[in-house]
Formats: C-alpha cells, sequence, structure tokens
C-alpha cells in the first residue's frame, strides 16, 4: 500500500510530482522520494517522515546544499513513492525510488515481490552491491541488467516476467530520457492523458487536478508513456489499444478512490490485505515462513498468551482456535486491560503476542510491557513499521494492510487474522503437528482467500442492503456462533455498535439458552454465524431454538448449504477450510453494520466518542 506518480510532459515535474504525491499521502507516509530526468542523468531525493520532510529535502537540493544535481530544471520526466513500509525499516535507503549500483535506472513500486530473495541472491553471485533492505530493489538491478541489450521497454517486460508476487511499478532510465514504463499485476495502476503530457499513478487522485482522461492498466499489462501518448502492450508483449474513460469523481470522492466512505474502501481493499500479508509468507506450498520469529523459540513454547484490545482481542480469539487445533499448544486470550491488572501468572517459557493495528494503544502495550518484566518473550502484530509495540516486543510480525483511515477496523482485523494463521501453520510445522498433506492443503486455502474475498465483493451486495433496510430501525441485535463463528460473531456485533449505536450482544451459540435467549421476541433480529464446521449441527439447533420463539434469523451460511428453512434470510460466503471461514464470514457483517449504519444516516468513518488510537487507559 504504497502511493506511486509518475508524469512526462512539458511542465516543471518537480511540482507536479509533489502535488501528487499530497493527494496519495493517504496510502502512506513513512517516507517519501522522488527521482527525476535532469541535465545529469537521473538524480534522487528521499526523505524519512511525511510529505514535508520530502519537500524540505526537496528546497534544500534546489538550494545548492545537497549533493546530487537532482534538480536542475527543466526537468519535465520523472517518477515519484510515498511508502507505507512493509520490507526493510523506516529508512532514507529503504525509501523510493531505488535504483541500480551505476544510478541509471529508478523504480518506484507498489506491492510485494514475492520471490526477491532468490532474485537478490543471483544478483549478489553476480556480484550486485544493494543499497537498501527492500524486495523491490531488484526491480532496478534487473532492469538494467538487460538495458543495453534491450532497452528500457523490454528490458522492463523482461524484468516483470520474472517476479511473483504483487505489485504495479514505474521505471524510468537516463538513458531513455522523456520515457517510463509502468507494469501492473494486482496492484492498481492508472494512466492519467493530457495533451503533450501523460501521468501515471496509483490513484486517480494524483492527477485529478489535470485530467480527467484515464486509461486503467489490468494484470499483466505494461505501458510506455512519452509526452505525445501512451503505448500498452501484454506482458508477453503483444501491443494493444486501451479505451479511455472520463473520471466524473469529485475530489473527495477521489480520495475515497470513488466509494462514498473511506470505511467501505477499505472493506473493499481486504483482498489486498491478506494477499499482501501472506504474500512472501506463503512461497512453499507446504508450509509457511515467517524468519521474523527464531524456530527455536518456536520449537520451545510451551504456553501463549494473545492480549489485545476490541477488535485486535476478536482476532486473537480466532487465532486461538487455529494454535490450538493445527500446533497443539495451549492459549490464552485476554482483553489487555484486563490481564495487566490482574497479577497473571506469566513468565520465562511463555510466549505473549500483543496484536494492536496501530501499535499504540496504551493498554496493549501496558500488557505486553509487563509480560516482558517478568520474563516472557513478547511478540508484536501490528500493521504500523516501528510503532511502539515494536519497540516493546522481542520480535514482530507485520500484518500489510495499508494505512486504515475508517476508525472501524476491517482490512486491518483480516490481516491480523491472516498473520494469526500464519503463526499457528509456522509453529505446526516446527513443531511436527501437522502433516505434509493438511499442511499443504491449509496453506492452498489461505493464499485462495484473496481471491474468495474479491469474487464475494464483487457479486454485489444486494441481499444485504434488503435485510438491512427489513431490520435497521431495531434497537437490538443478538448475534451468535460457535467455535471459530464466535469471534466472527463479536466482531460483527462490535461493528454494528459501533458504528449504528445498536445495542447488540454477542454469545457463544450454546450459552443461549442459558441467559439470552430471554431477550428474544417477535423482533428480534438474530444473526448466526452458520458456515460450514464440524459444529454446524449444533448451530443448527441454536438457529431452531431461536425460530420457534419468533425471532429473526440471519444467516451467514457457506455457499452450497441448504439452511433456507432455518432461516429467514442468508447471506452466503464462498466455500473455504472451516478453520480460515472466518476471512470470508466476517466480510457481510461488516457490510451489514455499514449499510444499517448508512440508512441510519451517520458518519461511519468517524463515530462517536471513538477514536482510531486510544492512547489513554
Ligand atoms: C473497532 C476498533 C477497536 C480497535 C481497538 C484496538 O473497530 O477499531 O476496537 O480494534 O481500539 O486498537 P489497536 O488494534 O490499534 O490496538
Amino acid at each position: 500500500m504504497c502511493g506511486i506518480v509518475g508524469y512526462v510532459g512539458q511542465r516543471s515535474v518537480q511540482e507536479i510530482l509533489l502535488a501528487g504525491l499530497e493527494k496519495l499521502e493517504y496510502r502512506g507516509y513513512d517516507s517519501a522520494g522522488i527521482s527525476i530526468q535532469g541535465d545529469q542523468g537521473l538524480g534522487v531525493v528521499r526523505a524519512v517522515g511525511n510529505l514535508s520532510a520530502l519537500k524540505a529535502a526537496v528546497a534544500e537540493q534546489a538550494n545548492g546544499d545537497g549533493g546530487v544535481a537532482v534538480l536542475a530544471p527543466p526537468a519535465t520526466t520523472g517518477i515519484g513513492h510515498t511508502r507505507w513500509a512493509t520490507h526493510g525499516r523506516v529508512t532514507e535507503e529503504n525509501a523510493h525510488p531505488h535504483y541500480d549500483p551505476d544510478n541509471r535506472v529508478h523504480v518506484v513500486v507498489n506491492g510485494i515481490v514475492e520471490n526477491y530473495m532468490e532474485l537478490k541472491t543471483e544478483l549478489q553471485d553476480q556480484g550486485a552491491h544493494f543499497s537498501s533492505e527492500t524486495d523491490v530493489e531488484v526491480i532496478a538491478h534487473l532492469i538494467a541488467l538487460d538495458l543495453d541489450e534491450h532497452g528500457l521497454v523490454e528490458a522492463t517486460r523482461r524484468t516483470y516476467n520474472r517476479l511473483r508476487g504483487h505489485y504495479s511499478f514505474v521505471a524510468q532510465s537516463s538513458a531513455e530520457p522523456g520515457t517510463l514504463v509502468g507494469a501492473r499485476k494486482e496492484c492498481p495502476l492508472i494512466v492519467g492523458r493530457g495533451e503533450d503530457e501523460q501521468f501515471l499513478a496509483s490513484g486517480i487522485p494524483a492527477f485529478l487536478a489535470h485530467t480527467r482522461t484515464a486509461q486503467a492498466l489490468e494484470d499483466d499489462e505494461l505501458v510506455v508513456l512519452t509526452a505525445e501518448g501512451a503505448q500498452f502492450m501484454t506482458a508477453d508483449g503483444v501491443a494493444f489499444e486501451r479505451e479511455t474513460h472520463e473520471i466524473d469523481w469529485d475530489a473527495d470522492a477521489a480520495e475515497k478512490g470513488g466509494f462514498e466512505t473511506f470505511m467501505l474502501k477499505e472493506i473493499h481493499e481486504q483482498a489486498d490485505a491478506v494477499a499482501e500479508t501472506i504474500a512472501d509468507r506463503t512461497v512453499r506450498p507446504d508450509g509457511v515462513d515467517l524468519p521474523e520469529l527464531d524456530d527455536e523459540l518456536l520449537r520451545g513454547v510451551k504456553r501463549i498468551i494473545v492480549v489485545a484490545c476490541g477488535t485486535s482481542y476478536h482476532a486473537g480469539l480466532i487465532g486461538r482456535y487455529a494454535i490450538e487445533e493445527w500446533a497443539r499448544v495451549p492459549v490464552e486470550t485476554d482483553v489487555a486491560s484486563e490481564f495487566r491488572y490482574r497479577n497473571p501468572v506469566v513468565g520465562p517459557g511463555d510466549v505473549v503476542i500483543g496484536i494492536t493495528q496501530s501499535g499504540e494503544t496504551l493498554d496493549t502495550l501496558a500488557a505486553m510491557r509487563l509480560a516482558r518484566e517478568r520474563g516472557a518473550t513478547v511478540i508484536a502484530v501490528t500493521n504500523i513499521m516501528g510503532s511502539q509495540a515494536t519497540r516493546d516486543a522481542d520480535a514482530t510480525v507485520y500484518t500489510r494492510a495499508g494505512l486504515e483511515i475508517g476508525v472501524a477496523a476491517t482490512k486491518t482485523f483480516v490481516a491480523q487474522v491472516a498473520v494469526m494463521y500464519l503463526l499457528a501453520l509456522r509453529l505446526a510445522e516446527v513443531k511436527g503437528t501437522l502433516d505434509d498433506e493438511r499442511r499443504t492443503e491449509l496453506v492452498t486455502r489461505l493464499k485462495r482467500i484473496p481471491h474468495d474475498i474479491g469474487a464475494m465483493l464483487e457479486r454485489g451486495t444486494e441481499k444485504i442492503d434488503l435485510v438491512a433496510e427489513r431490520h435497521y430501525a431495531k434497537d437490538f441485535f443478538l448475534y451468535l456462533g460457535r467455535h471459530v463463528g464466535l469471534p466472527v460473531g463479536l466482531e460483527g456485533a462490535l461493528k454494528l455498535k459501533e458504528i449504528s449505536y445498536i445495542a447488540t450482544d454477542a454469545y457463544a451459540a450454546g450459552e443461549m439458552k442459558h441467559g439470552p435467549i430471554a431477550l428474544l421476541d417477535q423482533d428480534t433480529p438474530v444473526v448466526v454465524v452458520a458456515t460450514d464446521s464440524p459444529v454446524l449441527e449444533k448451530v443448527i439447533s441454536n438457529m431452531q431454538e431461536v425460530r420457534v420463539r419468533g425471532a429473526h434469523v440471519i444467516a451467514v451460511v457457506s455457499e452450497g448449504a441448504d439452511l433456507g428453512e432455518h432461516a429467514a434470510e442468508a447471506l452466503v460466503v464462498p466455500q473455504t477450510d472451516w478453520m480460515l471461514q472466518p476471512l470470508l464470514a466476517v466480510i457481510p457483517l461488516q457490510l451489514l453494520a455499514y449499510r444499517i449504519a448508512r440508512l441510519r444516516g451517520l458518519n461511519v468513518d468517524q463515530p462517536r466518542n471513538l477514536a482510531k488510537t486510544v492512547t489513554v487507559e
């Protein structure tokens, strides 16, 4: 989740790149950089921090304080980047643009190159020196190697075909001034067409001030931009024409990628969030790689305690089921604010996992510190590189959901759940508790999840909209689930209450008859997570208990399951392994909460009384 921008035309490129990056800053602000084609070749300026740091660095260069002849006007071609760190720390060396050792090829990249280790080793064996810790520097090296023989376009195409993962990138070379080459695989890249000037960006807002005529790249396509126009080709080198379309968004809609709110945009980014989080960690068909965690540590672990708050706590609950089932290690889960004040029995030999998307939640940090003081090994699972949680932990496993702006967590939740599965699978492999066949099956299923999420979201939300319309004025919803369906129900209930202000309760379905059943009347909507699982029959019994009391069952069911008679309304999700089902089942519940809140006319991005990062007790 980085922002990339490119320009080739007649105007001074520096201002256009900086203004474009400003519009993409929501995609990441760990560092930023630009590279332009000056009189003396390619020049680059990069800075850690948000765009103002880059602007200051650029101003310094312009005043002649810098070392690189970067900003010799009138440069009219260049590329820019705003980084959301995934591989490599937040440093200037890891900021984009990246370049080859001879400074002939510069690239900006959004996404992840899964096979970078293999490519890096190959290049290092040929004597290449790398100046960053990133996965994407290999792209500049590979293009540069082919440049003399094949030219920039063909060198880029050949490089593209050597990469695995998902990414979009733009390359330029001092050998071919006035040209940019873009390529796309599963990450957005859009061309903006102007008169004698062309733009390329990961998001339309970057060029909306200059043109509304766009051409989107699809997967496995490249584009060659010169001031005169854009030429498209497939990754196989076959040229083709791409129709243009006119963008009718206003500036606000553009920032939200055409969605009406950030929350909806982020719900639609969940396929990407999971894909990026698992990408290079699931390269082996039969296992998971998490180099962040020491195998010795994992082999020796006897007990795991997960501490977190809110939605992150729900991700921890799902992790508990997966770790216990696959790795046979006992797991306790605790809300951080309880753990830290109950004098917990924790110490050497225990592994404590703190899950926090922001990496700054005070209670979670305090719980992690307490555990560490008492001798436990602490692992942070966070979305923010360099956040406090990473400093308070012995090791960190990052989720890679990109910046989340909506206060209600959505894409960071699925990314956290994905990390918990990765952890559970790694642990199971190291401990030898799952055979090769089952591990292979699970890795295969996990890798399919982004596709399943995408397919489900593409199908549209007609059914969910209907359910929302029927129930949005109700004043109470009950959520039920068993096994991993329970944390999904808890999360669905939390989403609804926090953005629609409707009272909700979420219960283990088997517990319903011990109390909550008294709440049911003709009017009560009861949302039941009833996806495929070994406990589905039990869940169906609970649905019947609800139905006979006249309440209204809204069930999340797996594709192909015929639960029609048990539920008044069924929200269908694709089938997957039952343990992985939460990654799919939570999505209709997020959307249901979303639609209900919108029907009630509420601001879902900034619900009342809530903050994105809770740094108080
Ligand atoms: C709910 C939500 C909160 C957070 C909680 C923890 O949508 O966003 O419940 O999950 O405040 O925040 P982090 O993960 O940043 O520690």
